[in-house]
């Protein structure tokens, strides 16, 4: 069953200042280990950072109000065929179906839930 949508979009100028300004404080905050080894730093880098951003964030509006979350409890990474996927570093009864978008300037992300029983 759906229990939840959520969608968001960041504005990679601003992912981008605060990266330059917090550094390692402000990834560590957000992003998991796994998370910042598979986005490599190179072309479209605040592009895929900014991306997964708005995913986790999506992701806690489409499950938060019975789950939640810390930004860390979420991890989004790509499947062998480039496709982002989330699983969650907490027991958590939901399936999330996921789509991010970037562009130069923003990203986008749409999360749905379905709860797995
Ligand atoms: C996958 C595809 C749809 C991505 O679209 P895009 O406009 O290049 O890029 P977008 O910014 O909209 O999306 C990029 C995100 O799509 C996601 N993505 C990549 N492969 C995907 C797939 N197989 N399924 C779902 N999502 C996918 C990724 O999350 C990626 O972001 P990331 O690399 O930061 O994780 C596109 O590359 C594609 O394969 N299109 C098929 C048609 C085609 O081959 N066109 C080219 C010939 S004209």
């Amino acid at each position: 069953m759906i229990v939840g949508v959520g969608i968001d979009m960041i504005k990679i100028e601003k992912m981008k200042k605060a990266i330059q300004k917090w550094k390692d404080g402000f990834l560590s905050r957000v992003f998991n280990k796994e998370e910042i080894e598979n986005i490599y730093q190179g072309k479209m880098y605040y592009q895929r950072l900014g991306a997964r951003f708005a995913a986790k964030e999506a992701v806690i509006k489409a499950i938060s109000k019975e789950h939640p979350l810390a930004l860390t409890d979420i991890l989004i990474l790509n499947k062998e065929n480039g496709a982002p996927y989330c699983t969650f570093k907490k027991d958590i009864d939901v399936k999330i179906f996921l789509s991010i978008t970037h562009i130069e300037d923003y990203a986008v992300a749409c999360a749905v839930a379905e709860k797995k029983s």
